[in-house]
């Protein structure tokens, strides 16, 4: 097990964010969260999909405090305004969160429109504490009530794919984050 060919990074998608970075990063994270989590209460990791599901299933095999894992599908389309809006193709109101500690984890804090929506909505159900937990942050401007506790990354305001990104809904399991270049010129694109 694990002496195949390595994973070669394509040469066409740049590495922004190697495998044993990202490794390395998510057991600080990890460690950080195991610290701050009140000695014994259980957790509930309520994680965005798709973006989010490689760095979950990273993360939660390294905390030690009682778990519950749940997901959201968040859907973003524009709105009467033109402005962007997030929908949430799941109910909360289902998941019981009244009076539980909450960890969003999501992939990418782009605009936090999206983390925005989530929160709001956890906080309607009044968890006992609510944060977030992102792996990357871009450094561009973001809504109000989009801040994350949890950071694993700053990166520039790049288009990243893999760990769990996707373009065109591709690309998630690469074990890496690699930018990808503009106008979709990557390999196999049509
Ligand atoms: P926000 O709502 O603008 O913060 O965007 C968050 C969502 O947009 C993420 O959950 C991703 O689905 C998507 N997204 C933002 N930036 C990227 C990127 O660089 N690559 C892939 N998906 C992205
Ligand atoms: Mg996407």
């Amino acid at each position: 097990m694990g002496n195949g060919t390595p994973a070669r990074p394509r040469p066409e998608l740049p590495v922004l964010l190697g495998k044993a970075e990202i490794h390395q990063r998510v057991a600080e994270l990890a460690a950080r969260l195991a610290e701050e989590h009140p000695a014994g209460e259980p957790l509930v990791v309520l994680a965005v999909m798709k973006g989010a599901l490689v760095f979950l299933a990273d993360l939660i095999r390294r905390l030690p405090m009682p778990l519950e894992i749940e997901l959201v599908t968040a859907r973003s389309y524009r709105g009467r305004t033109r402005r962007e809006e997030i929908e949430l193709l799941d109910d909360l109101g289902a998941l019981g969160l009244g009076g539980r500690h909450v960890l969003l984890v999501d992939c990418v804090l782009d605009s936090g429109r999206t983390l925005a929506a989530v929160r709001r909505a956890v906080a309607e159900h009044g968890p006992a504490s609510l944060k977030s937990c992102v792996l990357l942050r871009k450094d561009v401007p973001r809504v109000a009530g989009a801040e994350a506790e949890y950071v694993g990354f700053d990166v520039p305001d790049l288009f990243v794919v893999g760990y769990g990104l996707d373009h065109a809904n591709r690309w998630r399991h690469l074990p890496y984050v690699a930018a990808l270049p503009p106008q979709g010129d990557e390999e196999g694109s049509h």
